[in-house]
């Protein structure tokens, strides 16, 4: 789903952008110009970063234990 109508930017690759190790909404804004233009879409687009994050230190921690 399109996320970022302004960039063309969708969940996915912002998903895809915390799992090559970006660790900020800045950072997933940097890679993807999302939330770079009108800004309409950061609140949703930094809530699928949280998202995406924890998700991720869920799965680490299953993994090391
Ligand atoms: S919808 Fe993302 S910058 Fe406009």
């Amino acid at each position: 789903m399109y996320v970022c109508i302004c960039k063309g930017v969708t969940d996915r690759a912002i998903r895809e952008q915390v799992a090559a190790g970006a660790r900020s909404f800045a950072e997933v804004s940097r890679a993807t110009g999302c939330s770079t233009q009108c800004g309409k879409c950061s609140c949703f687009a930094e809530s699928l970063v949280d998202e995406a994050m924890s998700r991720g230190v869920q799965i680490q921690a299953v993994r090391q234990s």
